[in-house]
């Protein structure tokens, strides 16, 4: 089965979503917007892609902003999340194996296109490591939160 995975952005990083629906396409994406590169504020859409992970609608999410820090901010509002800023392969694999991070958050004014195409097929590809201290740990964040 095709697994669906959230996508959002600002206008910051409108851009940079089509390049990754594009270079994904066996994927299919659950598009939450913006659907222009005018100026909109990033909770309102981070805050979209939280809501769909809370539900259950959607397990796994990319959200995409100037930095990737204020929309990681506004979707971690939410304790159902695990949203990780990451601008490297390494970083992105680390935070599913040790975080079980279900949402990957880019910067599209910080990191080129390649290095972020690399970023997001490392976190699609990658598996938390259930079990142990990592699980352990990651329950930890659950008991905290909105
Ligand atoms: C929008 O100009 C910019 O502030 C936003 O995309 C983001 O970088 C905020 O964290």
């Amino acid at each position: 089965m095709t697994k669906r995975i959230g996508i959002t952005s600002d206008h910051g990083g409108f851009a940079l979503k089509a390049k990754i629906k594009d270079a994904f396409a066996a994927y299919e994406w659950v598009d939450l917007g913006t659907d222009s590169a005018e100026s909109v504020d990033y909770p309102d859409f981070g805050y979209k892609l939280a809501e769909e992970i809370a539900s259950g609608a959607l397990e796994t999410g990319i959200a995409i902003c100037g930095s990737g820090i204020g929309i990681s901010m506004s979707l971690n509002r939410y304790k159902e999340v695990r949203a990780a800023v990451c601008h490297d392969v390494t970083t992105a694999r680390l935070t599913r194996i040790d975080n079980n991070a279900n949402v990957l958050c880019l910067g599209a004014r910080v990191v080129g296109d390649v290095v972020a195409l690399d970023t997001v097929k490392a976190f699609l590809d990658t598996e938390f490591e259930a079990g142990g201290r990592h699980e352990r740990r990651v329950n930890k964040l659950a008991e905290k939160g909105q």
